[in-house]
């Protein structure tokens, strides 16, 4: 009965009003409303046709009178004006689609000065728009960057549902560091004028204790470590958790918060984890070209030249898959080339980071298409990553994309609890706050692998947008956090 109640309720409220990318031949001759906002205006002196989007689609349905006593009232619209419209579904004169005969209008907000609205300016650029939130997601570009992002959020969650994983989302306030690469933002209240804690004078000598967790507390880098946990019990996690990251970097790939898709699954291995990560973004890529190709039309013509073509090269075959001792080899195979086109005074050597750079060249120039690297030498990576028979390498593998770089950092976890002990000392942990994650190997260890995607960057391949600061609603990184 609740069930039915609540179906009703929605039809009702999909009846009120119709969406732009709803309306279709279906409706001829009938009446409906529409509500959005002005895109464009064009008002002759019998005529007038009103352009109007509504953030449904990229594509704007259009309005006709030749009423002169709505033609007239029409006059002080402009762009950006909200408005709700009652209109005759009609056919346009070519046929090709429908557009609505206007029978009322109600002016909902009108811009108060439309000489100086800034959605008026022809070109905007988008470090500029960035400036003016209010009128940001209005434009024809931001408002398909968002609507594809909403996508890729829908294909995530039909990727893994279809293969069974939980969508959990651990805390984001936690006790580890869990790359320990010291990027962490500390949480505490003590700053805060009405605590009783007297503010701190000396960043050395805080007593954590006194502070709201009795001890010291970050943002959460990842969500790896509680996946495990959960992993442990449920076999196939994932989620969709922010992450947080004080790392000094304005880079068009670097957010401060970014929005971290994370996966762990049992009893799988690297040639599985490299599966998965392929098929998941596959997936993404080939939905939005199914979905979202009008969104993707819109930015194909002036922001985003090429990127259906490269969505549709990423979906047509597997992706490359090398280990890091062979990217070493390719990058000293092209050392001339590669220097002459980065401007870098050297390149990397076996143990050395491969850098954005080479990155790029090996994903861009060499393959143009995804690669993945595999086997980094221990050094390079994190603690929990599974050491290799060899000695000197570990089971991480990251995905570079063309135009980008790194997409996807992963590993298979060192599941064995003596092993992960030896290398924790080795690198001098402290493993207090991580007594929980050493104990899970304890009892009923399990293999398990995982990853991490930087899904700003995913949106930033998907719209072909050059800058991940424009790919995220409201970007907060490195010297920027606005609203
Ligand atoms: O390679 P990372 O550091 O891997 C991890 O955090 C693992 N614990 C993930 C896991 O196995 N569960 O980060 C994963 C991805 C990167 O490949 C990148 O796409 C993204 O997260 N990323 C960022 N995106 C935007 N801004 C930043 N500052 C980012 N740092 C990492
Ligand atoms: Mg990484």
């Amino acid at each position: 009965m609740r069930s039915q109640d609540t179906t009703r309720g929605l039809v009702k409220y999909q009846q009120r009003y119709i969406d732009i990318n709803k309306i279709n031949k279906s409706f001829l001759d009938q009446s409906i409303i529409v509500n959005g906002w002005v895109r464009n205006k064009r008002i002759q002196s019998s005529l007038a046709f009103i352009e109007v989007f509504d953030g449904s689609t990229s594509k704007t349905i259009q309005i006709t009178t030749d009423n002169l006593e709505y033609i007239e009232q029409l006059n002080k619209l402009s762009i950006g004006s909200s408005i709700s419209v009652v209109g005759l579904v009609v056919l346009t004169p070519d046929e090709s689609k429908v557009e609505l005969r206007l029978e009322s209008i109600e002016y909902m907000g009108l811009v108060d000065d439309p000489l100086t609205y800034i959605l008026n300016a022809k070109k905007m650029s988008l470090d500029i728009l960035r400036e003016h939130q209010d009128v940001r997601v209005k434009t024809r570009t931001l408002n398909a960057v968002f609507r594809i992002r909403a996508g890729l959020s829908k294909a995530t969650h039909n990727f893994f549902d279809m293969i069974g994983a939980k969508h959990l989302n651990p805390n984001i306030i936690t006790t580890s560091d869990c790359e320990g690469a010291g990027e962490v933002f500390t949480v505490t209240n003590m700053l805060h004028k009405n605590n009783d804690i007297p503010m701190i004078k000396d960043t050395n000598q805080i007593d954590y204790s006194k502070d709201f967790f009795e001890k010291q507390a970050f943002l959460t880098v990842s969500s790896q470590l509680q996946l495990e946990l959960l992993c442990a019990g449920l076999s196939k996690v994932w989620t969709s958790n922010k992450s947080f990251r004080s790392e000094k970097s304005k880079t068009t790939r670097h957010l401060a918060e970014f929005e971290h898709i994370e996966w762990e699954f049992a009893w799988i291995e690297l040639g599985d984890l490299m599966d998965l990560s392929e098929h998941y973004t596959q997936y993404c890529f080939q939905f939005i070209l199914d979905n979202h190709m009008d969104d993707l039309d819109e930015l194909n013509k002036f922001t985003s030249k090429g990127v259906i073509d490269k969505l549709k090269l990423f979906c047509s075959k597997p992706y490359i898959r090398i280990s890091y001792d062979d990217a070493i080899k390719l990058i000293q195979d092209n050392h001339q080339e590669i220097l002459y086109k980065s401007k870098l005074n050297s390149l990397p050597v076996w143990g050395d980071d491969l850098g954005s750079e080479c990155e790029k060249y090996i994903a861009e120039v060499i393959y143009n298409h995804p690669v993945f690297v595999y086997n980094y030498p221990k050094e390079l990576k994190s603690f929990y990553m599974k050491q290799n028979s060899d000695g000197r390498t570990v089971q991480g593998c990251d995905l570079l994309v063309p135009g980008l770089g790194e997409l996807i950092g992963s590993s298979v976890r060192e599941h064995d609890y003596e092993k992960l002990t030896k290398i924790v000392e080795e690198r001098k942990m402290d493993i207090t706050p991580l007594k929980w994650y050493m104990d899970l190997r304890k009892n009923g260890s399990t293999p398990t692998a995982g990853a991490g995607l930087g899904f700003d960057r995913l949106v930033r391949i998907c719209t072909g947008i050059d800058n991940i600061r424009d790919a995220v609603c409201f970007p907060v990184a490195y010297g920027e956090c606005k609203l």
